[in-house]
């Protein structure tokens, strides 16, 4: 994290840490599309004033351009008139959920990708074509893998060697075939932090390719009763901005999808995973497009399979921060300001809002940098060195380290944190008791809950004392 303090850059001058619909109005204020970004017209665009806390603000033709980009890129890419296979984009569902977010995706052609009971269930119940769903998972639950074969989900993507035998006994049980992936771990270290960066091989996730696991666990699948082999996994880590590593681990899955072939196990389909970065603050690069992305996977996977003189399988990819983060912010209201004096005998102002790190554990988690705006009107007069925190009792409940906001700024004023859509809301908690925020979704002069916000009833009624 950079502790250079620095103004959060506006709409116009860095689109792409902005939901596509933002601007800043004649008026001053911060706006998507129509909508002031205050609670006060927040409330009155969805026809009730907002309860205390802040709010999540999610621009959903941004999101639904976002995700329409991706699939026309890829499928542009993957083209069969190249002598492709075509290629499909999941939408990596732990970024973030909702049923109406999934209905959204689907309708443009995405598939869902999920990692647990709670992200199937949610993706199967708002709708989503099960062949076009896949479940993730290093400990999967019965549960898990029941609901996924009794509703015929298109993959489960393995991560261990005993897990085949357990999901093909259920398979045959149910008197089902069990389509699977293995997931490789490349040995292509990349990401923003190493606690999100998954393909080197010390850490829990995926079957080695060094070691030999992850074609025994292949050749498994074809020897065994009950399950299919329907493709091999990659995902190398999360928030990566350069793409080599991306064309690494491809050329290494493929090298052992060769491997296979030879052996006469059929392998239709390579997921290449998630992890293609956003930018977050103006002091981030601005991170490769889409159609970047596709084009350069595209060169990777025909070269190599050439090299290898292989086919080309189908290819899939499972972008999650990339679909939904920059589309949504988060609105919080400032309740205090306060000046320290810093350990090198500097001022810092501290500004105090409603919400923190219940609703954003991403800058204590991983040190994550987020840009800040005045969002209710001009910011005007001196910029200040500040210091964003919540209302959480840790020292640590930072939401931005250093950020210039006016000196004026208040009680009554409104922070807007852009790029908030992914790994926000889905991560966050209720410390401190803290009812976790809603998602409001703006639609041109219209807005209405995707995720309605949580009451202290809400969070009180797990309470059987009560
Ligand atoms: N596919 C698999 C198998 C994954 O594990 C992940 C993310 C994705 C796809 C989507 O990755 P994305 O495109 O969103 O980077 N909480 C962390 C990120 C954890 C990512 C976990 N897996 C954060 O806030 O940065």
């Amino acid at each position: 994290m950079t502790d250079a303090p620095a103004a959060c850059p506006e709409p116009s001058d860095r689109p792409d840490i902005w939901p596509g619909g933002a601007t800043r109005g004649t008026d001053g204020a911060l706006a998507i599309g129509p909508i002031r970004l205050t609670h006060e017209a927040l409330g009155d665009a969805l026809g009730a004033p907002l309860a205390a806390g802040p709010v999540i603000v999610a621009d959903r033709a941004s999101i639904r351009g976002r995700a329409e980009v991706w699939q026309s890129a890829m499928a542009e890419a993957f083209w069969s008139g190249y002598g492709m296979a075509g290629a499909q984009v999941y939408y990596a569902g732990k970024a973030f959920l909702a049923a109406e977010l999934v209905r959204d995706l689907t309708s443009v052609g995405l598939g869902i990708d999920t990692a647990s009971l709670g992200e199937l269930t949610l993706a199967l119940r708002a709708g989503a074509d099960p062949a076009l769903v896949g479940l993730h998972g290093n400990a999967k639950t019965d549960a898990e893998i029941d609901l996924a074969l009794r509703s015929g989900i298109g993959r489960l993507i393995i991560d261990s060697i005993p897990e085949i035998e357990r999901i093909a006994a259920r398979a045959r049980e149910l008197g089902v075939c069990a389509p699977l992936m293995v997931r490789v771990t490349t040995g292509v270290h990349a990401g923003g932090h190493s606690f999100i960066a998954t393909a080197h091989e010390d850490q829990k996730f995926g079957l080695s390719l060094a070691t030999g696991a992850a074609r025994e666990a292949a050749e498994r699948i074809a020897a065994t009763e009950g399950v299919a082999l329907v493709g091999l996994h990659s995902h190398i880590g999360s928030q990566i901005m350069d793409l080599a590593g991306f064309g690494a681990a491809a050329r290494a899955v493929l090298g052992l999808r060769a491997e296979l072939l030879r052996k006469g196990i059929e392998v239709p389909e390579v997921d290449l995973g998630g992890g293609y970065g956003v930018a977050y603050t103006g002091a981030d690069a601005v991170a490769p497009t889409q159609k970047q992305v596709a084009d350069f996977l595209a060169e990777t996977v025909r070269e190599v399979c050439t090299e290898l003189a292989t086919d080309i399988p189908r290819i899939s990819i499972e972008p999650g921060r990339s679909v939904i983060a920059p589309a949504v912010l988060t609105l919080y209201r400032v309740m205090a300001t306060k000046d320290v004096v810093t350990q090198e005998g500097t001022t810092r102002r501290y500004v105090a809002v409603d919400g923190g790190m219940s609703d954003n554990i991403r800058p204590v988690l991983y040190d994550a940098a987020y840009a800040v705006a005045l969002a209710n009107r001009a910011p005007s007069g001196d910029l200040i060195s500040s210091r964003v925190v919540g209302k959480h009792c840790e020292s640590g409940d930072i939401l931005v380290r250093e950020a210039l906001l006016p000196a004026d700024v208040g009680p009554g004023d409104e922070l807007a944190i852009p790029v908030t859509g992914a790994y926000g809301r889905s991560m966050a908690s209720n410390y401190n008791m803290a009812a976790r925020p809603g998602v409001l979704a703006l639609d041109g002069e219209a807005a209405h809950w995707w995720l309605r916000p949580e009451t202290v009833d809400d969070v009180l009624s797990l309470d059987a004392g009560l």
